[in-house]
This record gives C-alpha cells, structure tokens and sequence, in this order.
C-alpha cells in the first residue's frame, strides 16, 4: 500500500508525478485554499502534508492528523507553520531553500525599478489616453544607479539584491541579526543599525523572515526615519510592515513610494485604503512565480513528502532536531 498523502493544491508536474508514483495522493483541485474544516477533515487519515504557505499547520491540525510522519511545504518560508509543536510531535517539516533565490530577488528588483521610475503609473496614463506631448516634468522619478540600497535581512535574498545593486554601482547597506563580514568584502556592504540603514538609504528593500521580533519591524518611528524621496520593497512578508503606518507614510509624503509583493493580510482587502494611493503597486506574491522555480520548488517540496513518509531524513528539513541531532 502506497502512504495516503494530502497535497493542498495542484502543483507543477515536476513534484506532482513524483507524489502519484509514490503516494496515494489526494490533490485539493480548488483555485482557492481548501477551507479549514476541510483541511481538518483531510488530515485525518493521511502520513504525508504538502502544504502552501495558505496552510495554518498548528496543534489544532496536527491534533487531527495522528497519523502525520511529514509536513513538506512549498515554499521556503515557513512562517504559516507552527514548527515547535510538529518538532514536539516528531514531525519534520521541510521547505524549498536556494531554488527560488534569485527569481524572487529579480522580482523585488523588477519592484524596486518601476517604484523608481513609476512604470505602471506611466502605463495607467497612456492606457488613460494623458499623452499628448513629451513633458519635461513628466511622471519623473528616481535614479537607482548610483543611489543607496538598503537592505534589512542578508539572507540569500537579501545578498541576490546586494550583487544586483552592484551593477547599478548603488552604496550597498544593510542591517540583519548577524554581521556578514564575509559578503560584506564581496559585495562591497556596510553594516549599519536599522535608524542609519532606513535614515541614509534611497531604496529600503525588506528580506527578513516574518517572527514575533519582525512583525511591524516597519512602523510609525520607521517611516518617519525614512528619506521624503525613499522608496519601499516588501517582498519578504506582509506582517513585516505596518499597513496602517505605510497608508499614512505614502499619503502624508513621509516616503515616496512602495512596492510590495505581499500584504498583510493576504489576499489585501478590496477596501483598503493602500488601494486609493497613486504612489504604491501592489502584486500578488509572486515572488518565485517563475516557470522554472515552481517546477523546482514543487520537485523539492515532492521530495521531502516522500523521503517523510518513507521513514528517511528530508533533504531540506527545517527542524532537524526532531533527528536527534
Ligand atoms: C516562499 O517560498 O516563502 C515564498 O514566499 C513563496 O515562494
């Protein structure tokens, strides 16, 4: 008997075979997140999860789930997980580490370029059918080369964006729990505190991971540290940044721009006011959202599912002290 394995929404092929080689799989065909009475109900009879980042995976479920030997979620953050209860019941948890590296860093640049030169505003105005001339005061913007890059969180995300930044010969800074004296000579980065990375830096890109100690890590007292002229990437987590304080920063001119990839919440709501302001775009975290990378992410995350239900170590596991080690 192949191990019963729920899989929380259709994933690329390359992951997708390898389970139904493997598993007996049941796949949740929905567009939408299976809602979670379902997921409750699901997990009953199941050894193997594969979750999304849309998947609260906590004591309530694992309490329903006695038969869980794995939870693989497709995603390298893990942040919808509760990784000390699974790591209390034996469970491993694994993620998709170093696949998505650099799509996503691309994307985050891709945000920060049109935040500087405000691409899709001057879009909305052409499909408005404003041009009529070229203007000398038209839709201008900020120059990234040359500028200052500040990034808070050198994870590998955060170092992809330091060697992007290079070759637009920006000043790199960044601050992170640790200093990284190594990348700091390669990249050519400063090592400076939050108040002078978000006082002195002309773009502010977030890439650290969402906890208890980063939730509104951007705030009120942040924004107005912030350059008039600074411009804001979020394409870590939504929580990391403080909506209600980024409404009244982008209204009040206390920063120029920002462009996120993720929202607190997710999906944003259709009535929020960040929906109102000119001087923001907004995308659906779509961060790894390349062909290539959600190939690789699903054939790891399809991996770690069924190294878990087979008893062997995952190949990216998250909690290895549930090891022993
Ligand atoms: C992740 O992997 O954590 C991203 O947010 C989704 O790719």
């Amino acid at each position: 008997m192949k191990p019963r394995v729920f899989v929380a929404r259709p994933i690329p092929d390359q992951g997708l075979h390898l389970v139904m080689q493997c598993c007996q799989a049941e796949i949740w065909e929905g567009e939408l997140p299976p809602p979670r009475d379902v997921l409750l109900s699901k997990v009953g009879e199941i050894e193997g999860l594969l979750s999304l980042l849309t998947e609260r995976v906590d004591g309530e479920l694992l309490d329903c789930a006695p038969g869980l030997k794995v939870v693989s979620n497709m995603a390298v953050g893990f942040d919808n997980i509760d990784i000390a209860e699974c790591t209390k019941r034996g469970i491993p948890v694994g993620n998709t580490p170093g696949v998505l590296t650099d799509t996503t860093a691309d994307l985050a640049w891709a945000l920060l370029m049109c935040g500087a030169r405000r691409i899709v505003e001057g879009m909305d105005y052409v499909r408005a059918g404003k041009w009529k001339t070229w203007g000398p005061m038209l839709l201008m913007g900020q120059d990234v080369h040359g500028a200052t890059l500040g990034i808070i969180g050198l994870g590998r995300i955060g170092e992809a964006m330091a060697k992007r930044a290079r070759g637009f010969d920006m000043r790199i800074l960044y601050c992170d729990v640790r200093r990284r004296e190594d990348l700091e000579a390669e990249w050519g980065l400063e090592y400076v505190d939050l108040d002078t990375l978000l006082q002195e830096s002309d773009f502010v890109t977030v890439h650290t991971i969402l906890s208890a100690e980063t939730h509104h890590l951007i705030s009120e007292r942040e924004f107005e540290l912030m350059k008039e002229t600074a411009v804001l990437v979020n394409a870590a987590r939504g929580p990391i940044v403080d909506p209600q304080a980024l409404y009244r920063a982008l209204k009040e001119g206390q920063i120029a721009y920002a462009a996120l990839d993720v929202t607190e919440p997710e999906p944003i709501h259709m009535d929020s006011p960040l929906l109102e302001l000119d001087n923001i775009i907004i995308v659906p975290h779509i961060g790894s959202a390349s062909y290539a990378t959600r190939g690789k992410m699903a054939g790891m995350a399809a991996r770690n599912l069924i190294a878990g239900v087979k008893g062997e170590r995952l190949p990216t596991c998250v909690n290895p002290e549930v090891y022993g080690q």
